[in-house]
């Protein structure tokens, strides 16, 4: 399913920081989401995600709304269908993200070369949406992925 936030305000205290944000993230494709930091990538993540509600506008899931949702409800919609992997958590803790892939593709057999080609993870994420039909959104500040992402937002 597509996810979608229209019209979206947030604020931390007196930090504004998303004001009536549009975007739109599709099934079956890669969307990087770049801005520097503190530009509210994560927020966006976690609006997606349920775990935070907006101040102002509308947060959709597919073609309904999830901003007005409880807590019990939103569980159960990440449970079924949001999935989140962090930057920082791998197989390995001292290792990157594409070095996690990597080994676990290594440990599944895979060619070390094949692996490291099929890590550039920009290219498996967006082979992933592609096979899936499933919608992915990559916070980022990597250029390399930003050009490799289907859409983008710039934050
Ligand atoms: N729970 C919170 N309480 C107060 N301020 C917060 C909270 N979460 C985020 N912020 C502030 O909101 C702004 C946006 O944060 P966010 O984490 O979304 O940025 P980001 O684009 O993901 O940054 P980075 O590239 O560093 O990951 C920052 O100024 C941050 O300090
Ligand atoms: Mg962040």
């Amino acid at each position: 399913m597509g996810a979608e936030l229209r019209g979206v305000d947030k604020a931390y205290g007196a930090r504004t920081v998303l004001r009536g944000l549009d975007a739109a993230f599709a099934p079956g494709r890669l969307t990087a989401l770049s801005g520097r930091s503190g530009s509210g990538k994560s927020t966006v993540l976690r609006l997606l995600a349920g775990l935070e509600r907006p101040d102002a506008g509308a947060v959709l899931l597919g073609d309904e709304r999830i901003d007005d949702r409880d807590r019990s409800a939103l569980a159960a919609l990440r449970r079924e269908h949001v999935a989140i992997v962090a930057q920082d958590v791998g197989l390995v803790g001292f290792l990157g993200a594409q070095e996690n892939v990597e080994l676990a593709l290594a440990q599944r057999g895979v060619p070390e070369r094949d692996a490291r080609a099929r890590a550039a993870v920009a290219e498996l994420l967006a082979e992933a949406a592609a096979r899936h039909g499933v919608t992915i959104v990559c916070a980022t500040h990597d250029p390399l992925v930003v050009a490799r992402a289907d859409d983008r937002i710039a934050l």
